[in-house]
């Protein structure tokens, strides 16, 4: 199939083909909350969490639990990742974008599982309607697979991967802590040394009806905790009190949002919210994000401390992350249909 890249940029097309059109009546969009101030996304300063004031500490940490409990996402300063880092990955994402299709293609793969897989769409051959969204999808832990083109590209992919690992990792003690949990509980319980993470570039050729096409559709994150930057093209929108408000990000922030198994081991009480990325004709918007989810073996229940039978009933049974995965990948990309079967 055809990426959006290429079509984007052949002939001068004035109207998307009917088979991305995704909204048939731009009136039906839900409303978008533009500039209400009490619609931001909490800010998380980073280097608090490492404060010798207990006291400092303690409210960073239930500033943490408020914006996983109110919002599943949360805007990270103070984080540490050098800023040429950020750029570099962005700037190699682009470049990979670039190569000619043939050379891309090199890189499809056959199945879900393939360590590297370029695409168009989520799942294309599931689907009626396409996205507006080209991707490449890498497995960077516990094996890193370098994508050997263009030149460097594979260097710096590995670069922004450790630079926000232990980030990442500190920001998962935070939240078990905010739990009531030990710091290191979520570490432990789901294997977090041996996780599964992959880094998704997504990109976003101008579109010359954004109005009735979608980028990414309404859907939550599989894996625990999803970290995720961008070129400084706004277009994320997240489902909050019943809107789509958007997401303007802080420059050289780092946005994180809980993923569906974090809303398993938390009981239900930590949700993944609902997100989607819509597309503008002016600016090509590049993302990249990292899925940070448990080892593949590991089985995922909510954490015993935090279900008790009257007031607590467990919210959900027990998955094996890789199942999990394996559905997630190979489906249509649907709200929270893989995680509301449980
Ligand atoms: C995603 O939800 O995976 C991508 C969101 C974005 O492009 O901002
Ligand atoms: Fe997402």
């Amino acid at each position: 199939m055809m990426s959006v890249k290429s079509l984007a940029e052949s002939l001068n097309l004035t109207t998307i083909p009917s088979t991305y059109t995704f909204i048939n009546n731009p009136r039906d969009l839900e409303t978008v909350d533009l500039d209400n101030p009490d619609e931001q996304i909490p800010i998380i300063d980073f280097s608090l969490l490492y404060s010798s004031n207990p006291h400092q500490r303690s409210k960073v940490i239930s500033d943490l639990g408020k914006a996983c409990e109110d919002w599943g996402f949360f805007m990270v300063i103070n984080h540490g990742v050098p800023k040429e880092v950020m750029d570099s990955i962005i700037e190699g994402c682009r470049g990979f974008f670039n190569l000619s299709e043939e050379e891309k293609l090199e890189f499809k793969g056959k199945q879900v599982s393939d360590p590297i897989r370029y695409g168009t769409s989520f799942h294309a051959s599931a689907e009626e309607v396409f996205f507006w969204r080209d991707f490449l999808k890498v497995i960077v832990h516990p094996q890193f697979h370098p994508v050997n083109k263009p030149p460097g590209f594979s260097e710096v992919c590995f670069d922004y991967c450790k630079k926000t690992e232990k980030l990442t990792q500190k920001l998962l003690e935070g939240i078990s802590e905010s739990l009531g949990l030990e710091a290191s509980y979520i570490d432990k319980a789901m294997n977090v040394e041996c996780g599964l993470r992959y880094l998704a570039a997504n990109l976003y050729p101008p579109c010359p009806q954004p109005e009735i096409a979608m980028g990414m559709p309404p859907h939550s994150d599989i894996g625990l905790l999803t970290t995720l930057i961008h070129n400084g093209i706004d277009g994320l929108q997240i489902q909050h009190n019943g809107k789509w408000v958007n997401v303007n990000t802080i420059p050289n922030s780092i946005l994180f949002n809980i993923g569906d198994h974090l809303e398993i081991l938390s009981n239900g009480k930590y949700k993944s919210v609902v997100h989607r990325a819509v597309v503008n004709n002016r600016a090509t918007r590049i993302s990249v994000a990292i899925a940070n989810g448990p080892s593949l073996e590991t089985v995922v229940s909510p954490a015993p401390k935090l279900v008790d039978n009257e007031a607590h009933p467990p919210a959900f049974t027990g998955i094996k992350y890789k199942d999990y995965f394996q559905i997630q990948q190979a489906n249509k990309l649907h709200r929270k249909s893989c995680l509301d079967s449980l």
